[in-house]
C-alpha cells in the first residue's frame, strides 16, 4: 500500500518517487496551490498539490482541495528540496510533490482536533482521536520501549518469565477485590489478583529461582493520578537471598534501563534512608529528595512554651511538634500563609503556626506570645532562621504532623521554585512491621502479611509487634514509590504468627491461605522480590503528570472508560446465569 513512512522522507530520497499513507494533519487551501501535512505514526511530512508542472496535477489539486482535518490519504509523490525549509520538523528539508491523492476514507467533522488542548473527558471518549498525536505516541512509545528494555535486561539474566493466573483466591495488598462471580460454582467467586504475590512466592517454593512477569494487578481503591483500577506491575521473585541481594540486582536494572530509554543516569549507589529517618526529616515514606527543604523536631524547644497545642504534642508518645523553615518564605502574605493553612487542613492539620522574620528582622508569629523571649530566640537559632525566612509549625499525632508538614514541604519545594532539576531516586527500608487500626482495634500489616519481620522469633515478635520492623523496602523516585517489595516469610510458624497478630484467626488462616502455609511446611527456600509500578515509571520517563498518560485505554477518578461506557448494567438472563441479582438498580 505504501513505499515509504510520512516521517522518514528525507534528503537522500530527493529525487525518488514514493507512496505514502496518512492522516491529513492540517490542510491549506491557498488558491491555486495546497499544502498537506501528512501525518502517520513516524512523523509528518508536507505533501504539495500545484496547478502545473507534472501530469494530472489538476485532478490532484481538485481532490487536495476538499481535503479536511484527518482524512486518510494515499498520496504518491516525488520528493524535492523545501523552497523554505523548516527546521522544527524532522522531514522539513524536503516535501512531495504529489501526482496521486487518494481519499481511502474521509473523516466527519471531529469532536476535537489533538492541535487544541481539549478537556481529559472529550479525550476519554473519543482516545482513539486523542492516541493519534504526536505527544501520545511519543508517550506510548516510551513504555513500549521501557518494557522491552526490562524484559531484556531480565532475559539475559536467567529470569523465568511466568503468567500466574487472572482468575483467583484474594490476594490481600490492602485494597478492596474485585469478584468475578464463578457460574459452575452458585455462589462462589473468583477475585481477580491485586497482586502475583503468593503465586510467586510458590514458584520460589516450586524451584524456579528467579521469576518475573509483567502483571496486570486489579485493586478497587480510590484512583488518583498516580493509581488505577488495573495497573501493570513488573513483578519479580527471587529464591535463596537477602534484602540486599534483590536490591543490588534491582537498583542495577533501573539504573540501565533508565540510561537505555532516555538516556539518564541515575547515582550509584541510590541513597538509603530509614522508615523513621524519612518520616523524620521529609515527613513522607516516598520523599521527593530534589527538595532541599527538611523538617526539624522541635518538641524539646517547646515544651517549656505556654501553648498548649504544642506541649500536650511535645509530651505525647506518639506526639510530634515539627518544623519547616522556608528560606525567603518572609515573602508570603497574609492570604498566602492562609493558602498553606489550607492546604495543610486537607492532610489533617487543625491549624499552622508560622514564625516571620521580615528583611529588616521584624518577627511576626501568632505564638511568640507563648514563649520568654529567650526561648523564642533558641527556637529560631535551632530552625537556622535568617531574614527573610519562615517557619510552619506542625503539632499533634506522629502520622498526621508528618502528613501535613510533608504536604507543606511538597507544596512549598515547588511553590519557591525550590526542586532541583533531575533525578532523585532512593531506598527506603526498615518499615515498621505493622501499623494499629485504632477503629477496627487490631494490626494491619504496613506492607502485606507475607512479609517477613526482622526479628526472626515468633515469640519475640509477639512481645514486640507494636515496635517490630519489617524486611520491607521501597524503591522512591522524585517522590514517588515505584516499587516496593520485601523478603518473605518462609517459615509456617511465623507466618501463622503473623496472621495472628493481624487477626486472622487459625480457620480462617487455613481457609483463605491453606495451600501457603502447607507449601511453607514443605520446604520453602528463603525468598524474597519487589514489583515495580510499570505506569508510574513510564509516566516519569515520559514526563507525565498522571499515569493515564502512558495508559491507552485509562479509566476516568470516577473508574470509568467514558469511551466502550464500562461499568455497564448487564440483562437479567446474564445475571442468573451466574446466580447474582442486584439488590437495588440505581433510579433513573
Ligand atoms: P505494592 O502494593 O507496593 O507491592 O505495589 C508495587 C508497585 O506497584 C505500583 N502500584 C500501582 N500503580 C498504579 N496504580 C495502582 N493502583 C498501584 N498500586 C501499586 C507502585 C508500587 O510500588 N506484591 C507486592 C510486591 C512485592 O512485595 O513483591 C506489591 O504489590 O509503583
Ligand atoms: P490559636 O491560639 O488557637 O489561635 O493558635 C495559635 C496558632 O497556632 C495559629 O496560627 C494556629 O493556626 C496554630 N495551630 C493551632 N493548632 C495547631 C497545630 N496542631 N499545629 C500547628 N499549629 C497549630
Amino acid at each position: 500500500m505504501r513505499t515509504n513512512f510520512c516521517g522518514l522522507v528525507d534528503e537522500a530520497m530527493i529525487g525518488q518517487t514514493v507512496t505514502l499513507c496518512g492522516w491529513a494533519d492540517v490542510a491549506r487551501n491557498l488558491g491555486g496551490l495546497c499544502f498537506i501535512d501528512l501525518r502517520d505514526h513516524e512523523g509528518i511530512v508536507q505533501v504539495v498539490a500545484e496547478p502545473s508542472g507534472v501530469e494530472g496535477n489538476a485532478r490532484v489539486l481538485a481532490t487536495a482541495a476538499q481535503i479536511g482535518y484527518e482524512d486518510c490519504l494515499r498520496v504518491t509523490g516525488s520528493v524535492r528540496r523545501r523552497e523554505s525549509v523548516n527546521p522544527k520538523m524532522r522531514t522539513g528539508q524536503v516535501e512531495v510533490v504529489a501526482t496521486r491523492i487518494e481519499v481511502l476514507n474521509k473523516a466527519q467533522p471531529l469532536p476535537f482536533h489533538h492541535h487544541e488542548n481539549p478537556g481529559e473527558d472529550i479525550r476519554l471518549k473519543y482516545r482513539y482521536l486523542d492516541l493519534r498525536s504526536p505527544q501520545m505516541q511519543r508517550k506510548l512509545r516510551t513504555r513500549t520501549r521501557l518494557v522491552s528494555a526490562l524484559r531484556h535486561w531480565l532475559d539475559a539474566r536467567g529470569f523465568q518469565d511466568i503468567e500466574t493466573p487472572i482468575l483467583t483466591k484474594a490476594t490481600p495488598e490492602g485494597a478492596r477485590d474485585f469478584l468475578v462471580p464463578a457460574r459452575m460454582h452458585p455462589g462462589e467467586f473468583y477475585a481477580l489478583p491485586q497482586s502475583p504475590q503468593l503465586f510467586k512466592q510458590i514458584l520460589m517454593m516450586a524451584g524456579f529461582d528467579r521469576y518475573y512477569q509483567v502483571a496486570r494487578c486489579f485493586r478497587d481503591e480510590a484512583l488518583r493520578a498516580d493509581r488505577q483500577l488495573e495497573f501493570t506491575q513488573l513483578d519479580m521473585e527471587f529464591a535463596w537471598v537477602e534484602e540486599r541481594d534483590v536490591q543490588d540486582c534491582v537498583e542495577a536494572m533501573i539504573r540501565d534501563v533508565f540510561a537505555e530509554v532516555i538516556g539518564v543516569q541515575l547515582v550509584a549507589p541510590f541513597p538509603r534512608l530509614s522508615w523513621a529517618a524519612a518520616m523524620r526529616r521529609f515527613g513522607s515514606d516516598k520523599p521527593d529528595l530534589r527538595i532541599a527543604l527538611e523538617l526539624v523536631d522541635v518538641a524539646e524547644l517547646v515544651k517549656g512554651s505556654g501553648f498548649k497545642v504544642f506541649t500536650d504534642a511535645a509530651s505525647a508518645a506518639d506526639g510530634r511538634v515539627a518544623a519547616l523553615r522556608i528560606p525567603g518564605g518572609a515573602a508570603l502574605s497574609r492570604k498566602q500563609i492562609d493558602d498553606y493553612a489550607a492546604h495543610a487542613a486537607k492532610f489533617g492539620a487543625k491549624g499552622l503556626a508560622y514564625v516571620k522574620l521580615s528583611e529588616q528582622g521584624e518577627i511576626s508569629s501568632p505564638i511568640a506570645k507563648f514563649f520568654e523571649a529567650d526561648a523564642f530566640t533558641a527556637l529560631l537559632g535551632a530552625l537556622g532562621m535568617q531574614n527573610g525566612d519562615i517557619a510552619f509549625f506542625g503539632a499533634g499525632e506522629f502520622k498526621t504532623v508528618c502528613d501535613f508538614m510533608g504536604a507543606l514541604r511538597l507544596k512549598a519545594g515547588h511553590d519557591f521554585k525550590l526542586v532541583a532539576e533531575g533525578w532523585a531516586p532512593l531506598w527506603v527500608t526498615d518499615f515498621p512491621m505493622f501499623e494499629w487500626d485504632a477503629e477496627a482495634q487490631r494490626y494491619v500489616a504496613l506492607h502485606h502479611p507475607f512479609t517477613a519481620p526482622a526479628i526472626d522469633d515468633e515469640g519475640d515478635l509477639r512481645a514486640h509487634a507494636g515496635s517490630a520492623v519489617s524486611r520491607g523496602y521501597d524503591m522512591v523516585l522524585n517522590g514517588n514509590e515505584i516499587g516496593g517489595g520485601s523478603i518473605r516469610i518462609h517459615r509456617a510458624a511465623m507466618q501463622s504468627a503473623v496472621f495472628d497478630l493481624l487477626g486472622i484467626g487459625a480457620e480462617e488462616a487455613q481457609a483463605k491461605f491453606g495451600f501457603l502455609l502447607d507449601a511453607l511446611d514443605y520446604g520453602a527456600p528463603p525468598h524474597g522480590g519487589i514489583a515495580f509500578g510499570i505506569d508510574r515509571i513510564a509516566a516519569l520517563m515520559a514526563g507525565c503528570e498522571s499515569i493515564r498518560d502512558v495508559i491507552a485505554f485509562p479509566k476516568t477518578t470516577g473508574a470509568q472508560c467514558l469511551m466502550t461506557g464500562a461499568p455497564s448494567s448487564v440483562p437479567d438472563a446474564q445475571l442468573a446465569e451466574v446466580h447474582v441479582r442486584v439488590r437495588e438498580r440505581p433510579v433513573g
